[in-house]
């Protein structure tokens, strides 16, 4: 990805938060030069990678794979310092973009439509091989049972969530014609580095071209202090 394109997304999606009386930390909005400044007393938000995430997931394709989001809350496993169990992120949801097909072994979720356009999300069981079955699938919606047919398309209106247990298969973006969601995301712990397993081969970071100067310092950018 262009840095240029990563200043302009989250640009995009702060202005969006902001028109929906969705407020950020401060450190949201902290130059690249402060991150450097900084000492262990952000070591919460450097080692829960707490803040913007940005990625196209190596596909070249933003604007159809692609997320823009910021955790807000995560803990970390097996370390005593982050004994937070649960984990909290807010996602700009446009229309048509979306991550790719992925399921997590640890991490379970709820997506959550918080207001805007509608999300659709496309579900399956992760089988064996780390494959989708092809085999129904009881799923929760705002707390309401129901069975999945697998690879079915769900549409989750404002005010709407779905819970995927670990092992769901999941894929979801905003649905043309609605305009995008901020979409919520609450869950267990959730570790980027080692807990996405993807249908097809993909970076959950992707490398960056610095084209232009920084204006937001990534989850996986934040430099260690001397
Ligand atoms: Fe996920």
């Amino acid at each position: 990805m262009k840095r240029s394109q990563i200043n302009q997304a989250i640009e995009i999606a702060a202005e969006f938060f902001a028109m929906m009386n969705f407020k950020l930390p401060e450190y949201a909005f902290w130059p690249p030069e402060k991150w450097r400044e900084l000492g262990p007393e952000i070591d919460e938000i450097r080692d829960c990678m707490l803040g913007w995430d940005v990625t196209d997931f190596g596909s070249g394709d933003f604007a159809h794979i692609g997320r823009t989001l910021f955790t807000l809350r995560n803990g970390r496993h097996g370390d005593p310092r982050y004994a937070k169990r649960y984990a909290e992120k807010a996602i700009f949801n446009p229309e048509g973009q979306r991550a790719p097909l992925h399921f997590h072994i640890s991490k379970m979720e709820d997506i959550i439509n918080r207001g805007g356009g509608n999300v659709l999300i496309t579900v399956w069981k992760a089988g064996e091989h780390n494959r989708p079955l092809q085999e129904p699938l009881g799923l929760a919606v705002s707390g309401i049972r129901r069975e999945v047919r697998p690879g079915e398309t769900l549409r989750i209106v404002p005010g709407e969530s779905i819970c995927l247990p670990p092992r769901t298969f999941h894929q979801f973006w905003g649905e043309q014609g609605t305009g995008p969601s901020l979409t919520g995301e609450v869950s267990s712990v959730c570790d980027d580095k080692t807990d996405n397993y993807f249908a097809e081969k993909r970076d959950r970071f992707p490398a960056i071209e610095e084209d232009v100067p920084a204006r937001f310092t990534l989850v996986h950018e934040y430099p260690r202090p001397r």
